[in-house]
This record gives C-alpha cells, structure tokens and sequence, in this order.
C-alpha cells in the first residue's frame, strides 16, 4: 500500500491542463490533493490561471506537474509556476518537449533543450523529468534534475498485455534506445535485440533485427518517443514480411503527429501504447508510479 508523505496541508499537487489526469493518478498515490486551477484567456488569447489555494491551512510545497508537448503548456507552466509565489516547487516534467535539440549541429542554432530548461528550471527547487531524451540536458536545469525510468511500468504493461501466450522479443528501433530496452528485459527475462539497418543497394535498406531471428515471434518495439511513427511503420512492414508473429510497439511519449496511431495501426501493428506522460486515449499505463516513487525519496 503507498504510504502517506505528508499532510495534505503541507504538500499539494498543482498540474496543467494537458496533465491533469496524471497528476490526479499521483495524488491518489501519494495520498495529497490536487489542487483545481481556473483558466481562461484574454480576447487576444493570452492565458489567465488562478491556483484556487485553499484559504485554511494553504500548502507550504507545491508538487507542479506538466508535460511540455506544445507552446501553450510551456506558458501555462510558467504561470503556474509565478502564481505559487514564494511556496517551494518541485516541478515534475512528464515529457519535456523540445529536447530532441539538445546540441549544437549548425551554426546559429538555439539549443532548444537548454533554452527551455532555463526558463522551466527558474524558481522551482528540482526538476523530475522522465525518460528525458537525453540524459545531459538534465545540467541545463539551474537546480538539481533527476530522470526517471519507466522501465519497470513498461515491463509490467508488456507482461500482463503481450506476453500472456508467448515469451515476446523486445526491440530497440536503434542503438540509442538499447538502455531502455535492456532495462525492461532483465525484469521479466525478456530477450532483447535492437534494429540495424543494412544497405542492399543505394536505393534499398533492409531493417532487422541485429543478433536474434525474429521468425514466428512476438515482437515489441520499445522506444522512448513516438512522433510520426515513420520509422516505426516501415520497421514493422519488413519484420513482417521477415516472418515475425505479431508486432507490437510501446513508447514513453506518444506524440502521435500527422496521423501516426492510425498509420501504424495501418501498417500491421497490433498492440499500440504509450504511457499518460503525454495523454490520449492511447495511454495504455502510467507514469505515476514512478514519479510517486521518485518524490517519495525527496519528501
Ligand atoms: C529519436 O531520437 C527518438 O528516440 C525517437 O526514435 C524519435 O523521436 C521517433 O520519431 P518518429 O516517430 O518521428 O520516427
């Protein structure tokens, strides 16, 4: 059973719009509320919010949780963020957008990642991200990071969904998501490979599985961001064609752009989720767990 942190006066929870489920599965878990926020915008589309504190026994810490999948939740955040005043933050970032561009690759170039930690880590006490893209973005952040790993959700989700019938094989899409990967195998002794891709011609590029054959498994693609799923979809197409029993694909954040839930449903995939870091209707589990787990340890 979870234990109690705090008082409920002590500590509350204050999240975004797009948050706002998750947030209420971690106040549930951590036994503290949640505290409602009225929004609404200016005739110029300015955002307003007002944290509706309690006026007895107002809190002292403020749990702010917020995903930055767009423009508006990095402004809400900031407002949020203004509005508990001199209260102390802890700001959960359940997916922290604009990381992808975490280093300089032409001349000129913003870093987004250190851009936005900047203004994000301004005023709070830490930051908890999770499954940040890059781990090194976490010094940007003027206060202390800490990244946290769904590693054990994903395991769990695969085990209870997917690997009823036949022990599944666990991919990577790439080398860069084999820690992810290798993590959530050695739970369940899952096997694990990850995908290489081998040029036949200069027009032609074979995606496979680098060690292990993938012929009448069940396969699952893990990696930390689904964005338009491009990769994916054309990964899934030949690992069927190469003999693969199901495909099945399981990410962190599903950005899901230009369609890519309904291409990869399309395209032969069979079981489709991601975690509520960003929500849809395709959060198959959650992160609050992990993120309870993690401010457990600092409260
Ligand atoms: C890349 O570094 C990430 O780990 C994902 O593989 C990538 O963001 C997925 O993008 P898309 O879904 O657009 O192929």
């Amino acid at each position: 059973m979870d234990s109690i942190i705090h008082s409920t006066a002590e500590t509350a929870i204050v999240c975004t719009q797009s948050s706002q489920v998750l947030a209420s599965r971690l106040a549930e878990k951590l036994t503290c509320s949640l505290i409602p926020v009225m929004r609404r915008r200016f005739p110029d589309g300015e955002m307003y919010v007002r944290i509706e504190f309690p006026p007895e026994n107002p809190p002292k810490k403020i749990i702010l949780i917020g995903s930055t999948s767009n423009h508006d939740d990095i402004i809400e955040l900031l407002l949020l963020n203004d509005a508990c005043g001199k209260r102390e933050i802890i700001l959960v970032l359940p997916y922290m957008g604009y990381a992808r561009q975490d280093q300089l690759f032409n001349p000129g170039e913003g870093v987004s990642a250190r851009a936005i930690a900047r203004i994000l880590g301004a005023g709070v006490s830490q930051v908890i991200t999770v499954n940040i893209h890059k781990e090194g973005i976490l010094s940007e952040f003027s206060v202390p990071a800490r990244n946290i790993s769904l590693a054990k959700e994903i395991a769990e989700h695969i085990n209870a969904v997917i690997a009823k019938d036949a022990k599944p094989l666990l991919l990577a899409p790439d080398g860069g998501a084999l820690g992810l990967v290798q993590s959530i195998a050695a739970i369940y002794d899952f096997d694990y490979d990850y995908l290489s891709k081998r040029r036949i011609s200069s027009e032609e590029v074979i995606i496979e599985a680098k060690s292990i054959s993938v012929r009448d498994r069940d396969l699952v693609i893990i990696d930390d961001i689904i964005s338009t799923g491009g990769t994916l979809a054309t990964s899934a197409e030949m690992l069927i064609a190469q003999g693969a029993a199901k495909v099945h694909a399981i990410c962190v954040h599903g950005v899901f752009i230009q369609g890519a839930y309904t291409r990869l449903k399309h395209c032969g995939i069979e079981y489709l989720c991601s975690s509520d870091t960003i929500e849809s209707a395709g959060s198959g589990f959650s992160a609050a767990p992990a993120i309870a787990r993690a401010i457990r340890e600092i409260l």
